[in-house]
């Protein structure tokens, strides 16, 4: 990506090491996950995606514009780092979803997978709700380790390097960018 594809004024002068995945490259990946999941789904399965926040916000947002079949929207925050840029380990749940999920096809949108924490403390309690499937996408996954439910769905593997941008952040600063760099 040109340096000129970089919106300066987003970045308040703060430098980014190198645009990992540009915009263009993110919208044609989440076009061909919305298709695959149109597909692996039916209308009966009724379809619950749920966001984790907020890093999914984005990714969330523009892959459900482009899933051709009826599903209904959730969030869970999750929070697992704080400021820093590794994990503390410790996963807090602060706000949990209330959508029924008994019976239903569930799929959880997660904007990066890294230690595998965050889906280790989540997915249990959202399996002991009775979802008749539960499934993970997520936009990107670092492959440090194998994870115990891998997901189903990646946009992309990741470099082993602190991203930013399309919902990913370092101190709460830079989701708003269209583009996923490194820091
Ligand atoms: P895990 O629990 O270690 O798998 O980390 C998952 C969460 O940590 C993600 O949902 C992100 O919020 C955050 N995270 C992990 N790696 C990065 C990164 O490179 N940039 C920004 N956030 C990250
Ligand atoms: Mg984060």
């Amino acid at each position: 990506m040109t340096r000129a594809a970089i919106e300066e004024g987003q970045l308040g002068g703060r430098r980014l090491r190198r645009v990992v995945f540009s915009a263009d490259q993110v919208r044609t990946r989440v076009h061909e996950l919305a298709g695959e999941i149109s597909s692996a789904y039916r209308a009966e399965d009724r379809l619950l995606v749920i966001g984790l926040l907020k890093g999914s916000f984005i990714f969330l947002a523009d892959l459900v514009r482009e899933i051709k079949i009826p599903l209904q929207v959730d969030f869970l925050v999750a929070a697992s780092y704080g400021v820093g840029k590794t994990t503390s380990g410790d996963v807090r749940l602060l706000y949990d979803p209330a959508s029924l999920l008994e019976g239903r096809a569930v799929l959880v949108v997660e904007d990066i997978i890294d230690s595998g924490t965050t889906l280790r403390k989540v997915l249990p309690q959202l399996a002991s709700r009775g979802p008749a499937s539960l499934e993970v996408c997520a936009l990107l996954h670092k492959r440090l380790k194998p994870v115990d439910l891998e997901p189903r769905w990646v946009g992309f593997d990741a470099p082993n390097e602190f991203l930013v941008g399309y919902g990913l952040d370092h101190a709460e600063d830079f989701r708003h960018l269209p583009y996923i760099a490194s820091l």
